[in-house]
């Protein structure tokens, strides 16, 4: 108790002494629950003070920029402060919903200073806030040298908190459940779980990062439209429970960012909740996005896909040619008898696909160069033009095309990134000419050029120069291993879905993904846009190619089918090998039904890490899709249909575990049962643990 007076009266007395005192402006959410009020101190210095629902949810809380030779910091006078609002429903091209609505009041609290000026731009939403620094065109300076960004989000309790630690390269780490003073990222640093992991700070974490407060207000702090800078992590100090920013450098620590003005930084966002199912409807970080770029998007088209992949994952065959990792085994030429991606094999997935409605087939392991990729920090290890000699490229893009199949091309850059700069356009006119219409790109490893980070300017760039450039060819996208999403997808639809997290492929060789794991995303890493996750296996146990290896999933598989709906994402992989999909032609019919694009998304309820269920509304049809999940206690569920169209009778598959089924002791049984339902209807739910239940409810 007494801990807990020192802790309180630290935190009014510091927010006290800095707080801002003069030329404060207060701007509301059209709807008046949020407020932001922004003023500024004696010294000149800017603050900032969020409240929701009448409560404040960031307290006085620093704002302003340190670039060399610059003060965009201190000694500020209020030059003017701009209202304005704005109220637009736009349609994006694939989505969560058909519509969005993006309503707001804004106020650009301009600043100047002896030396400079610089603009604060707030955007007030009914569901959360966004602000950015904006930096007029100047006659001299043209580039400013970004050293520190000042941000901070003066939290007002010891909320609950879901984070990853703040990693310059990787995404790809277990979450943990805390409250903020108990951040600490150090059993990460030890651990060393991922082979390019850089840690530097106990009390880093990656954004966005989600938050409980005590009375069930949902607050997530995360950047929207992270274009030209570092990405945004955050440093918490577990004692006055504020989190400051914290820019992933370029190759010189000492630097962040450089940039041509006029400029303006990524929104900082803060979304702002009554529940968990509320944040998963919040549309604020593409909101504050650009509008889409592109004139044309009729060749974007949401997919289901199956590929070459999971086999490697699971030792069935390598995505090398000769049996030689780390070597110089294709030198020699000869072939191991192990290579997955060869032309007979790649037309088996085809014929897969085309019998069940895929559209995609992604092959790994096409192309030279997998004997020298993994871990190495090689220049010109892979081609993206040149096939091993049993993929028969033009055989295979024919083939294809007489099934109805597209063929996903593969990128492995292994974060040679120079090397796949400089390849791009012979790469994307090898695409076009033999009809690939999406890639699956990927950094594994540490960046070249040496001494930049996955999260950092230069790579930042890059990923959006790839967006760009395969748009320019007609082409979609999906990252793997990126910097995490921030709503890019607006601007650039053809870049459908990222990994930048821990996907599925983690239990095919580590120890694996919790069974809380897929009922933290969708409130975390997700928010920022769609996961390329791989759902869909149905082998629980992956030692079926190894009696030894002891890996498996860990869920059952009735979860495996919810997580198409639970996991939100325009290209959905059907991840398990055909060979497992045959064998249970009734529960896979699930995943030939799920759509990836919707009119309408609706989440029943919602928990963060215990469970959560979402209904969706195919889109341009009367079908709607349920997937429910939890993590590894078994829950029953209740609800009404109430969201069916009035008079209309549908059909319903209910996917649901089987008796006794557990992730662990029993994870394959699915019990699927039809019935016949009408809005006002009530469906009643029983998952195992980590089970889940999935529900195609058709319209008659
Ligand atoms: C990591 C990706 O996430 C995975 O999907 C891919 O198979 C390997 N890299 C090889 O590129
Ligand atoms: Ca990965």
């Amino acid at each position: 108790m007494k801990k807990f007076l020192v802790l309180l009266l630290f935190i009014a007395g510091s927010s006290l002494s800095v707080y801002a005192q003069k030329t404060i402006k207060t701007l509301l959410s059209p709807g008046k629950t949020t407020s932001v009020k922004v003023g500024l101190n004696k010294s000149g210095e800017a603050f900032y003070k969020i409240t929701y629902n009448g409560a404040t949810v960031v307290d006085w809380s620093r704002l302003g920029i340190e670039a060399r030779g610059h003060n965009f910091s201190s000694g500020f006078k209020l030059v003017s402060a701009e209202a304005g609002s704005h109220d637009e429903t736009w349609k994006p091209v694939w989505g969560e919903e058909s519509q969005i609505r993006d309503h707001y009041n804004e106020l650009r609290y301009r600043l100047a200073n002896e030396t400079d000026a610089m603009t604060i731009h707030f955007r007030a939403y009914d569901n959360g806030v966004g602000f950015r620094y904006e930096f007029p065109a100047k006659e001299k300076a043209d580039n400013i040298t970004v050293t520190n960004e000042l941000t901070e989000f003066q939290m007002t309790a010891d909320h609950t908190a879901w984070w990853i630690p703040g990693d310059y390269d990787s995404n790809e780490h277990v979450y943990s459940t805390t409250s903020i003073s108990g951040i600490n990222t150090a059993p990460y640093m030890a651990e060393k779980s991922i082979v390019t992991q850089h840690i530097v700070d106990t009390y880093n974490v990656q954004t966005p990062l989600t938050m409980r407060a005590a009375n069930g207000t949902h607050i997530s702090i995360a950047e929207a439209a992270l274009v030209d800078f570092g990405a945004l992590h955050l440093t918490a100090d577990p004692k006055t429970l504020k989190f400051k920013a914290f820019l992933i450098s370029t190759s010189d620590p000492a630097v962040k960012s450089v940039n041509t003005l006029p400029f303006h930084t990524p929104w900082r966002a803060v979304l702002l909740n009554r529940d968990a199912a509320g944040l998963l409807g919040n549309r604020l970080i593409l909101n504050l996005n650009e509008p889409c770029k592109l004139s044309d998007v009729s060749w974007i088209k949401p997919m289901k896909y199956c590929g070459v992949w999971w086999e490697m994952h699971v030792g069935k065959g390598t995505w090398d040619y000769s049996g030689s990792q780390n070597g110089d085994g294709f030198k020699n030429g000869q072939p191991s008898g192990k290579h997955s991606a060869t032309t007979a094999n790649t037309k088996k997935y085809i014929d897969f696909a085309a019998k069940n409605g895929l559209g995609g087939v992604l092959v790994e392991g096409w192309n030279i160069g997998w004997e020298n990729w993994f871990n190495q920090q090689k220049e010109e290890v892979f081609s993206f033009t040149k096939a091993y000699p049993d993929y028969d490229v033009a055989e295979l893009s024919r083939y294809a095309e007489s099934k109805g199949v597209k063929l996903i091309m593969h990128h492995e850059t292994s974060s040679a990134v120079t090397s796949y700069e400089r390849q791009m356009d012979s790469a994307y006119a090898f695409m076009n000419q033999y009809g690939y219409p999406a890639v699956k790109t990927g950094y594994v490893g540490k960046i070249i050029p040496k001494g930049e980070w996955h999260d950092g300017q230069w790579m930042v760039n890059h990923y959006v120069r790839v967006a760009e450039r395969t748009a320019k060819y007609r082409v979609m996208l999906d990252a793997h291993e990126p910097v995490r999403p921030s709503g890019l997808h607006r601007t650039y639809p053809n870049w459908l879905a990222c990994e930048a997290s821990r996907g599925q492929e983690f239990n095919a060789w580590s120890k694996g993904n919790p069974p809380e794991h897929e009922c933290i995303l969708p409130f975390t890493r997700i928010l920022g846009g769609p996961m390329d996750y791989t759902p869909g296996i149905f082998q629980i146990e992956v030692n079926q190619f190894d009696p030894n290896k002891k890996e498996r999933v860990h869920t059952t598989v009735a979860k495996q089918l919810a997580l198409y709906v639970t996991l939100y994402s325009p290209l959905q992989m059907a991840a398990d090998l055909p060979e497992n999909y045959e064998k249970r032609p009734d529960v896979f019919q699930f995943i030939r039904d799920v759509p990836v694009d919707w009119d309408e998304s609706r989440a029943l309820n919602a928990s963060v890490g215990d469970y959560l269920t979402m209904a969706r509304k195919e889109k341009g049809k009367p079908n709607w899709f349920i997937g429910s999940i939890t993590d590894e206690n078994p829950r029953d569920f209740t609800f009404k249909l109430d969201f069916l169209e009035a008079g209309k009778t549908y059909e319903a598959t209910i996917y649901e575990d089987g008796p006794d089924a557990h992730y662990e002791k029993n994870p394959y049984p699915v019990n699927i049962r039809k019935t016949t339902v009408r809005k006002g209807d009530t469906l009643r739910l029983r998952l195992a643990a980590s089970g889940g239940c999935a529900i195609s409810i058709m319209a008659n």
